[in-house]
């Protein structure tokens, strides 16, 4: 007999595990999915949430602090399960219409996603074009970038396939393209977009569009300086690490795309991407309710989040992208290795670095849960 606690575990994983959206809530945002063979392949690929995983730690490493962790970008890395990083946009496979479809939903929820401070106009059209001239390059089948249409050299013809968008822009032209040119490419990509330019030798985070920042508020943060933004981080201003970051992003060549990773284990224990201040009072209970139904432990996200940083050709300015990845504990239960080392390293990451991240008072669970045969 399914006992009720098993019947409730059952429930929640297979939601954690695979969320989906129906064509219906799917047309509701704009997102219909072409029918050609091409796409049909690439939306019946299977969910993988563990093999695209971007493994944040080296093998041997037991211990992390931390550091300007940054090397070069568009590099495919093997890991223990699979790869990661071979283009700029992972577009997440067959997870790729949902987290469209998330992100869509928040911004049509709440305009305030979006801030672009006065002056940055052009910068988010040089990001535009960029990103959408990489995807047209690394997806060919599935998204198509026409330019000088009909003889002028600023239009534009965008078409991506999966997502059923066929969109014509005038460059510069800020009502000729929906939602303008920084939200219109939020809405065809999963990465969070963030750019920054430098004024009188320091660095501003002058405009984003950012559905899935990790309890954080793009509203609050814009118009801010590196030092002020990882204010709460504990020990990166006084280790130098915020100057040795600011200085390896003022020297960022135009010629070549740098990344990063970052690491947590999300607040909430659901595949929810849109865990922002902004949106507390949706995801803010969701660690309680799953731990009074038991279940929390095992639904934990490691949350990786891998960011790109570019040089955009004509402004100059530089992007830090943020692509969000997770997958559960129990998921990561497929490569021992793997939970090994999360386990050793949650064990040993000192209070103030536990805390900041939001995992303290379960850490101990995690550690066990990762330990258990
Ligand atoms: C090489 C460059 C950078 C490094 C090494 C770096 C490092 C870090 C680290 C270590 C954290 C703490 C994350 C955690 O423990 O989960 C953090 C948080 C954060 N970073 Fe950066 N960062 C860099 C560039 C940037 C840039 C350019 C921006 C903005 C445009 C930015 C925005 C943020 C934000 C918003 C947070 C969250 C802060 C909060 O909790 O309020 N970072 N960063």
């Amino acid at each position: 007999m399914v006992s009720r606690a098993d019947a409730v575990t059952d429930t929640a994983i297979a939601a954690a595990r695979s969320p989906r959206y129906t064509d219906e809530e799917m047309a509701a945002v704009g997102i219909r999915p072409l029918r050609t063979p091409e796409v049909e392949a690439f939306r019946a690929q299977p969910v993988d949430h563990v093999g695209p995983l971007p493994w944040p730690f080296p093998e041997d490493l037991g211990a992390f602090r931390y550091s300007v962790n940054v090397d070069p970008a568009r590099v495919p890395r093997p890991t223990r399960a699979g790869e990661w990083g071979r283009h700029l946009v992972d577009l997440g496979g067959a997870d790729y219409l949902t987290i469209m479809t998330e992100k869509r939903i928040t911004h049509d929820a709440d305009p305030h996603r979006t801030k672009i401070r006065r002056g940055m106009e052009p910068a988010c059209w040089d990001l535009l074009l960029y990103y959408l001239r990489d995807l047209a390059i690394t997806h060919p089948e599935v998204m198509h970038l026409d330019e000088g249409v009909d003889g002028n050299p600023d239009a534009f013809h965008w078409r991506n396939d999966l997502l059923g968008t066929d969109q014509r822009f005038v460059l510069g032209e800020w009502d000729s393209i929906p939602h303008g040119p920084l939200e219109f490419l939020s809405r065809e990509v999963p990465d969070d977009m963030l750019l920054v330019t430098e004024r009188d030798g320091r660095l501003y985070f002058d405009a984003g569009a950012v559905c899935f920042a990790a309890a954080w508020s793009v509203s609050f943060d814009v118009g801010m300086d590196m030092y002020e933004i990882h204010g709460p981080v504990p020990r990166m201003r006084r280790e130098g690490i915020v100057a040795r970051a600011e200085q390896f992003l003022r020297r960022l060549p135009a010629d070549r795309v740098y990344r990063r990773l970052n690491w947590n284990l999300a607040a909430s224990p659901t595949r929810k991407y849109d865990i922002a201040l902004e949106s507390l009072p949706s995801w803010g209970r969701d660690m309680a309710l799953r731990q009074a139904a038991g279940d929390a432990i095992p639904n934990v996200q490691l949350r990786i989040e891998l960011e790109h940083f570019v040089r955009l050709p004509t402004t100059g300015a530089v992007t830090f992208n943020i692509r969000t990845f997770m997958a559960s504990l129990e998921e990561l239960k497929a490569v021992p290795e793997w939970c090994a080392q999360l386990a050793d390293i949650v064990e040993e990451l000192p209070e103030d670095i536990a805390a900041y991240k939001g995992f303290l008072d379960f850490s101990g669970d995690v550690v066990a849960y990762l330990r258990a045969g």
